[in-house]
């Protein structure tokens, strides 16, 4: 039985395997309604607040058109234009907001951050990418990897590079929730933290999962799935982190080389933005800097056959549309 109503969706460690489940159907059930032209607007006059402190494009446009989707309204607040941090804090942001609307997203920085909007809100609040965790993105990669395949089940997935930070995390436990196969390839300084590791390891002892922690990537791809990786600098690090983790992840790119090594079927994945060529402004400075075409992944990876990263994107959009209804329905 699954009781989301009034919840708040901080992290998956929060869900159990059928919430998660849960949510995907929903995802699933609401994707087809669209693709046919299936209305399904029953949130009429309801509203939800978008509190951005990082930039967007997929998550932004997904809250955005999930809403109107579901018939309700929403209000993007930059924290550049609104009193957010400066002049109001977060537990008094959470009160004033919470007597207006029906749901608040957040994107920022720590997860002690959107903890406390939670604490203080009396509307459900998801989190729309800390540095901690990236959890609506989790649900979106689910939902691609149960439609490439068919299924979750006796799945293998690779997260190659920078394992310690948001989507690393996040999809540790959002594959040990739901028994797939978890590979870290990284420097063992990249690994997520141990505290994290400690709470993946006892929820894979009860779904089954496996959870491995590799520094060498011929060894972590093998019989792999799905090949993950992401931006080896997130946003708000500092830019001098480049020359570091270009000397050190350069190893954990993900090339043809590397999928030739992995299952046969495997498919690549990324929560995007990448840097798989110079065509954006930081991968041409830093393309010339370094002397790479691309970075965590490259082109003719990201361009192949086996790139789900479009498919992915699109599906952050049905997989938020089912959080938001299921929290607010
Ligand atoms: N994957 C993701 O969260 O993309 P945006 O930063 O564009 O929202
Ligand atoms: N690790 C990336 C994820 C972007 C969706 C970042 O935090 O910038």
């Amino acid at each position: 039985m699954t009781q989301l109503h009034g919840r708040d969706f901080l992290t998956l460690l929060d869900f159990t395997t059928e919430e998660i489940t849960f949510f995907l159907d929903l995802a699933a059930k609401l994707k087809a309604e669209k693709k046919s032209g299936t209305p399904h607007n029953t949130l009429k006059s309801k509203n939800i607040a978008l509190i951005f402190e990082k930039t967007s494009t997929r998550t932004r446009c997904s809250f955005e058109v999930a809403a109107h989707d579901l018939g309700m309204g929403s209000t993007y607040l930059d924290p550049a234009c609104s009193q957010i941090g400066k002049k109001e804090s977060i537990a008094d942001t959470a009160r004033v907001l919470s007597g207006m609307f029906d749901a608040i997203e957040y994107r920022g920085y720590g997860q002690e951050i959107v903890e406390e909007l939670a604490k203080y809100s009396s509307v459900p609040v998801i989190n729309g990418l800390t540095n901690e965790y990236h959890p609506t993105q989790i649900l979106a990669d689910l939902l691609t990897v149960r439609e490439h395949f068919g299924t979750l089940q006796n799945k293998k997935l690779v997260y190659m590079g920078d394992a310690r930070y948001n989507m690393g995390n996040s999809l540790m436990i959002g594959c040990v929730k739901m028994g797939i196969s978890f590979t870290a390839c990284a420097p063992e300084e990249y690994f997520p933290s141990k505290e994290l590791r400690k709470k993946c390891e006892a929820i894979a002892k009860e779904t089954g999962a496996k959870l491995c922690f590799e520094t060498d990537p011929e060894i972590a791809v093998k019989d792999a799935d799905v090949i993950y990786t992401d931006i080896w600098v997130s946003m708000g690090e500092p830019i001098e982190e480049w020359e570091k983790r270009v000397k050190v992840l350069l190893p954990y790119q993900v090339n043809a080389g590397l999928m030739e090594k992995a299952g046969k079927n495997a498919v690549f994945m990324h929560c995007l933005p990448s840097y798989h060529d110079n065509k954006t402004e930081v991968g041409r400075e830093m393309g010339e800097k370094f002397g790479l075409e691309a970075f965590e992944v490259t082109n003719d990876v990201f361009e192949s056959d086996r790139s789900l990263v479009f498919l992915e994107a699109e599906n952050r959009m049905h997989t938020i549309k089912a959080v938001i209804k299921a929290l607010l329905d």
